[in-house]
Parts: C-alpha cells; sequence; structure tokens
C-alpha cells in the first residue's frame, strides 16, 4: 500500500503527465473511474423527506430534542435490504429546526455498537457543544449539548465526527439536516418537502444483496480519495424521483458524500438561480448552470418548473482543477443522474426570487493582518497529522483572520472550520465562483492553488476545548488531515495551556 502511494505521489509529482509503465497498470487506474449511472435508473421510488422533529417546550422555554443512533435495516435496492445506520430511524436522521434566538438541546442517545459523536456542522456554537472528536458518545449513554442559535437562516447538517471513524459512520448512514430560521422577510418558497425541498446526496457502493460495500472507506493504494460509490442515494432514496407541486422549487442541496465532488446541473441544461451558500443567503441571487459542491458544502437554489414537463438533476464531470490521471482517480470524470423532478400538469403559482435577497453584508474587516498559513499536504495539514493534545492555532473571540490554505499536491482536497464562518477572498488572487461567495463553512481547494479567506471566530471562549478544521474528504479527515484551534478572550489568553488534554478523542472505534 504504501509503495503504491510512492508511485502514486510520484505520478502526481510529474503532474500526471507520464507514460504509463503498462497498459494493464493504465487499464487498472481507469477500471474504477470514469464511471456513469445514466441509462441506469428508472426513477421508480418517490424521494423521502426527512421529517422535521417536534422539539419539546419546556417551562424555562428551551426546545429539547432527541436523537437516538441505532443500527437498521433499509430497502435500499428493490427487493434487498441494507444494514444501515441511522438517527430516529433506520438511515440518515430528522430534520431539526430552529429559529434565530432559539434556546435549544438536543438528548443524542447512542444506541450504536461503537461509540461515535454527533457534530454540528456549520453551527456556531460553543466549542464543547460542537461534538467533534472531543466529544465522544459511548454505546449507552446520552450526551447533551445545549446552546442559543446565534446566526442568520441557513442550512446546516449534523454527522458522526470520532476521529478515525467518521468515514464509516457517515458512510453507514448518519447524517441529517438542521434548518436555521431567520427573520422571514424575505419570499423564497418555504413549504418543507413542497416547495422547499432538501436534497442530501451521498454515493454508497451496494453489492446486488444489498450490503453496503466499506471495502475502500479508507484512502490507500489508488484510492486517493476513499471510496467513491457508484449507487446515488438522495435522502437514503435510490433511484429517486420528486413531484413538482408549484412554478418555483426551493432545493436545499448537501453533498453528503464522503469523498464526490459533485457538479451538479439539469439535463436540458437549464439555468436556476443560486440563493443560499453554506451559512446563509447570499446577498443577491445568482444565475448558474452548474455549480460545484464538494463534501460538507450546501447550496440552495431556486429552479422553475412548466407544467407537465420533468427534467433530471445530474452531476456532471467536475472541473476538478487536478491533472487528468488525479482528476478521474477523485471520480472528476464520471457522470450521475441524482434525480428526476417530475412537473404536475398545473402548477401552482410561486413569487419570483426577489433581486434583493439579505442586504449586502459589509466584508469582515481583518483584525489579524499576518495570514495563517495552512498547507495541505497529501493527508497531512502543515506537515502533521492530527493530534488531540496539540493546539495548531489560537485566535481570539470575535476575531477575523486571514487563512491561506495551500494545496501544493495533487490531490483535490477541501477545507472545513467548525467554530466560524468565512468569506473566500480569492482562489489563486481570482475572485470566487457564486457558490464559493457569501458566508461560508466548507470550500474546495483545488490542487496547486491558494485560497485565501476571511475568518471569523465566534465570541465563546474557551481555554480546553478546541475547535477543528479539516478536509472534509472523510477518508482524509480519518487519516489526519485535521488540526484544531481554540478561540479565547484576552482575559483568557493567558491560561492557554501547552497542550490539550485529549481525553478520549484519539480513540477511534
Ligand atoms: Cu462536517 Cu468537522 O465536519
Ligand atoms: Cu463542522
Ligand atoms: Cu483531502
Amino acid at each position: 500500500m504504501s509503495t503504491r502511494r510512492r508511485v502514486l505521489g510520484w505520478l502526481g509529482a510529474v503532474g500526471g503527465l507520464v507514460v504509463l509503465p503498462a497498459a494493464g497498470f493504465a487499464g487498472y487506474l481507469y477500471a474504477d473511474s470514469g464511471r456513469s449511472n445514466v441509462g441506469t435508473l428508472t426513477f421508480r421510488n418517490r424521494l423521502r423527506i426527512p421529517p422535521i422533529l417536534p422539539p419539546t417546550v419546556a417551562a424555562d422555554g428551551v426546545r429539547r430534542f432527541r436523537l437516538t443512533l441505532a443500527a437498521g435495516r433499509t430497502e435500499l435496492l428493490p427487493g434487498t435490504t441494507t444494514n444501515t445506520w441511522g438517527a430516529n430511524g433506520p438511515i440518515l436522521g430528522p430534520t431539526l429546526r430552529a429559529s434565530r434566538g432559539d434556546r435549544v438541546s438536543v438528548d443524542v442517545r447512542n444506541n450504536l455498537p461503537e461509540t461515535t459523536s454527533l457534530h454540528w456542522h456549520g453551527m456556531h456554537l460553543p466549542a464543547r457543544m460542537d461534538g467533534g472528536p472531543h466529544q465522544p458518545i459511548e454505546p449507552g449513554v446520552t450526551w447533551r449539548p445545549s446552546w442559543t442559535i446565534e446566526q442568520r437562516a441557513a442550512t446546516l447538517w449534523y454527522h458522526p465526527h470520532l476521529h478515525r471513524s467518521t468515514a464509516a459512520h457517515v458512510y453507514r448512514g448518519v447524517a441529517g439536516l438542521f434548518i436555521v430560521d431567520d427573520d422571514p422577510a424575505v419570499r423564497l418558497p418555504t413549504e418543507y418537502g413542497v416547495d422547499d425541498v432538501p436534497l442530501i446526496v451521498q454515493d454508497r457502493r451496494i453489492a446486488d444483496d444489498g450490503t453496503l460495500d466499506e471495502s475502500d472507506l479508507t484512502f490507500g493504494g489508488l484510492t486517493i480519495t476513499g471510496l467513491l460509490g457508484d449507487k446515488i442515494l438522495v435522502n437514503g432514496t435510490y433511484d429517486p424521483y420528486v413531484e413538482v407541486l408549484t412554478e418555483r422549487v426551493r432545493l436545499r442541496l448537501l453533498n453528503g458524500c464522503n469523498a464526490r465532488i459533485l457538479y451538479v446541473g439539469f439535463t436540458d441544461d437549464r439555468e436556476f438561480t443560486l440563493v443560499a451558500t453554506d451559512a446563509g443567503l447570499l446577498s443577491s441571487p445568482q444565475p448558474l448552470r452548474r455549480l460545484l459542491l464538494s463534501p460538507g458544502e450546501r447550496a440552495e437554489i431556486v429552479v422553475e418548473f412548466r407544467a407537465g414537463e420533468s427534467v433530471v438533476l445530474r452531476g456532471f464531470p467536475a472541473p476538478l482543477r487536478a491533472n487528468p490521471l488525479y482528476g478521474r482517480l477523485a471520480g472528476g470524470s464520471d457522470t450521475h443522474d441524482l434525480i428526476k423532478m417530475t412537473a404536475a400538469g398545473v402548477l401552482r403559482p410561486s413569487p419570483p426570487v426577489p433581486a434583493e435577497l439579505t442586504p449586502a453584508s459589509p466584508a469582515p474587516t481583518v483584525t489579524r493582518p499576518e495570514p495563517f498559513r495552512l498547507e495541505m499536504g497529501d493527508f497531512l495539514l502543515n506537515g502533521a497529522t492530527m493530534d488531540p493534545a496539540r493546539i495548531d492555532r489560537v485566535t481570539r473571540t470575535g476575531s477575523v483572520e486571514v487563512w491561506e490554505v495551500a494545496n501544493g499536491q495533487s490531490i483535490p482536497h477541501n477545507l472545513h472550520v467548525h467554530g466560524a464562518s468565512f468569506h473566500v477572498l480569492g482562489v489563486d488572487g481570482a475572485p470566487p465562483a457564486p457558490e464559493s461567495r457569501g458566508e461560508k463553512d466548507t470550500v474546495y481547494v483545488p490542487p496547486g492553488s491558494v485560497v485565501r479567506l476571511a475568518v471569523r471566530f465566534l465570541q465563546h471562549s474557551d481555554v480546553r476545548t478546541p475547535y477543528m478544521f479539516h478536509c472534509h474528504v472523510l477518508a482524509h479527515e480519518d487519516a489526519g488531515m485535521m488540526g484544531q484551534f481554540l478561540t479565547v478572550s484576552a482575559q483568557d489568553e493567558p491560561s492557554v495551556p501547552v497542550t490539550l488534554d485529549a481525553g478520549h478523542a484519539q480513540h477511534g472505534g
């Protein structure tokens, strides 16, 4: 395995422009890439809509949600059952929903056979509520984080985050949405599951007997990204369709894949309107025909339909900006139909997308001008793998820093930062693509490029519990492509320790 990796490193070093040693080797390289499911689907299964989980509201006003993580069985391929994991059900989990200003708490009960954790991806909350590797939940235990929603409307999500087990636990099916609502002044479709439809897109490898193939979950050999599946699930539905009942539909897209970078568009190349990215609405809508979404990223789009038509949402070959070999190995040549959208004979009218979505937010003012340089090596960050005791960065509460993220290697990576949101200042000096504008928490970092971010940190000070930053290709994250930072107030700064009490964080499943 390590020999193969060295070979790959060498191939990458010469930019993929190599004479491959033998035709057989070339065939091996290509056999598992350039895949397509086009023509294999019949779009026969109605899209599952994750139910909204009603909280109980106690006398103190706290909205309490209850999630139970457990193993179950799901019919994915027709006539077979697959062992899957889920929250409050056999696969995926319900949608949690709360408004800015709400106080929420979640009882996360782990009935799984392994220790796990549950992370609120994109949520602005204290580090010890974050659900990362420092908040493991052992089997039979209930973890009870609570916090106040203090961010604008956005499509967030939750998933396990135990170091070295994240890829497997997400792959088996634990994931769900957390929708944050805010002032409803913007006129966008809002009827959940009707004209405001979540689409959690995930790829899986499923054997004919229904068994979930976990063989390539970690990287190694020619598996440079971890597992890329050929079966697409949307909200845990294989071969899905969704009925359209209104002239306009808002789709909340989440790339919930372990590794696959999606380049989303419609088979008739129709234009759609991007209205929100990871952390909320854009200031103005952006017309687009294609949208790049790396693992962990979200995008909200509004699509117009004519009565009686149908169209397929597809993942097209993605412009990964990798060399041809690594582009293919990372799935950049693949084409996958995701879901068919079928419009009813008569559509209810929908309001047009407003020209202004939210007052343009002023570019964040950088408070610490010297950039934090982050070198993404292949499976390393700044030359090191994740160490739960190491503090990679200390940030000041409420500060804005420039993070300069460089992928000097050949493998596609992305970067996700917890406990913060950021604006992309530029990619190799050029302004970001529309899907990388607005407030974000995850961004694609193409091979050979430098992405500059203005990262705004939260107000929660904690000298003991770090937030994580990492590549969201889960095999890379599990391999240690993750670092951690503390956010501390001026008063707390003198008590920052040299190392952290790593506790349980280093133990995987
Ligand atoms: Cu979506 Cu650190 O994770
Ligand atoms: Cu996160
Ligand atoms: Cu990576």
